[in-house]
């Protein structure tokens, strides 16, 4: 796909999607990496004399305009972490707007209203994308944690305008491709979390691509309670056993070895500080609820880790908003760092709770790229093509 360097933005209506579906508590932003990672495609736009017009979604609304979820608060963040000025338009789409982009000189920005707003925006509506499209000349895509919608403003905009992808969602096909597409092997996958019913995709997946399959969290109940073993009152699914043999079974024959946890933290009550103890995998009783993994897990994981090359990690340990329940992944978490850092071990990461899980772990800096995507970076991880990186791929220059 085509990147900046080539498409013309001297003097150009740029329109720039981005994914600005921040964190937002009382009017502010509680986490801009996001917005970070989207300043340099910004700042070269801006500098290379394009007219910057910022497309995003934010929230979900369903019935048109609403306070909840306009895009005006974040004209300030965006203009505070650019250290540039942002204006802002009320609507997305229509006169006033084709007004305020026609008066716009070169290096100006513009931040556009909610594009979920309109119907047309999820429906991926051609005479939406036509409206859009009436505002810019060259169409930049920077939001991959958005491009598993086949929206407008996400697909539709790359059909009909000169289309490239951005430096941010550059440098994120880049990890993920050199993580998964082509690693250096071995290459091991961390899956934590809660479902197994809501990662079979993505353990389907995998299991084909990775050498080790480390599974932690909730989910490995299952996998234990499957195969006989007592996990007391701990959180499993019980129609997914059959499934979790079947998975088991499937991975062997892949040649993917899966690793679960040899020991576990058990408490009484799903509380932070409950009184807890470390018991082997077989010894679980039946009041107990597995809320983390034990030191000989974490041993067994760093060994695994630390004759692997490439890691993907989706999806924390234990509990880990529930201290010391944090405990197990902080400890991978760490190791996983240092090897990183010490150039034994690319490390990608990404998936709703997994960022929050390195970043209260203190490592995520570390890591060699940690996605800032929730949804995508699944259905990645899953083997879906994205429409959004799919339609930058078929777009040969318009
Ligand atoms: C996200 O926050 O994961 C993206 O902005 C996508 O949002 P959505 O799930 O509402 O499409």
């Amino acid at each position: 796909f085509r990147t900046l360097e080539d498409v013309d933005i001297a003097g150009k209506r740029v329109l720039l999607r981005v994914d600005l579906n921040l964190p937002v508590e009382s009017g502010r932003v509680t986490d801009t990496t996001r917005l970070e990672r989207i300043i340099p495609t910004m700042r070269e736009i801006i500098s290379r004399g394009g007219k910057l017009i910022l497309l995003s979604h934010f929230g979900r609304p369903k019935n048109g305009p609403d306070e909840d979820n306009t895009l005006r608060p974040l004209a300030a963040a965006v203009s505070a972490h650019l250290d540039w000025p942002v204006s802002f338009a009320f609507d997305c789409i229509g006169e006033e707007t084709q007004e305020a982009v026609a008066a716009m000189q070169d290096g100006d920005v513009l931040l556009l209203e909610n594009t979920r707003f309109h119907k047309g925006e999820e429906a991926n509506d051609p005479a939406f994308v036509a409206e859009l499209a009436k505002l810019g000349d060259v169409y930049v895509n920077d939001g991959f944690s958005v491009a598993h919608r086949s929206h407008a403003s996400t697909e539709g905009l790359a059909h009909v305008l000169p289309a490239c992808a951005g430096r941010s969602m550059q440098a994120e096909l880049e990890a993920l491709n050199h993580a998964l597409d082509e690693p250096e092997r071995p290459l091991a996958a961390i899956v934590g979390g809660a479902k197994v019913s809501s990662k079979l995709a993505l353990l389907g997946n995998l299991m084909k691509k990775v050498d080790y399959l480390i599974i932690g969290g909730a989910m490995a109940n299952t996998f234990f309670a499957a195969q006989g073993r007592k996990v007391g009152k701990s959180l499993v699914e019980r129609n997914m056993y059959e499934t979790a043999l079947k998975i088991l079974d499937a991975a062997r024959d892949a040649h993917c070895q899966i690793v679960l946890p040899e020991d576990v933290v058990v408490a009484h009550d799903f509380k932070a500080h409950a009184p807890s103890h470390v018991v082997g995998i077989d010894m679980v009783e039946d009041g107990d609820m597995i809320l983390d993994i034990g030191p000989a897990s974490v041993a067994a994981i760093d060994k695994v880790l630390a004759g692997t090359k490439t890691l993907v990690w989706n999806g924390p340990f234990g509990a880990f908003e529930l201290s010391p329940f944090d405990a197990g992944t902080n400890a991978v978490a760490q190791f996983a760092a240092d090897r990183t850092s010490a150039n034994q071990l690319l490390t990608v990461a990404g998936g709703g709770d997994t960022v929050a899980a390195l970043n209260q772990a203190g490592v995520g800096e570390k890591f060699s790229y940690i996605s800032t995507a929730g949804g995508a970076f699944l259905e990645w991880l899953e083997g879906k093509s994205l429409p959004g990186v799919e339609a930058l791929r078929v777009n040969n220059g318009k």
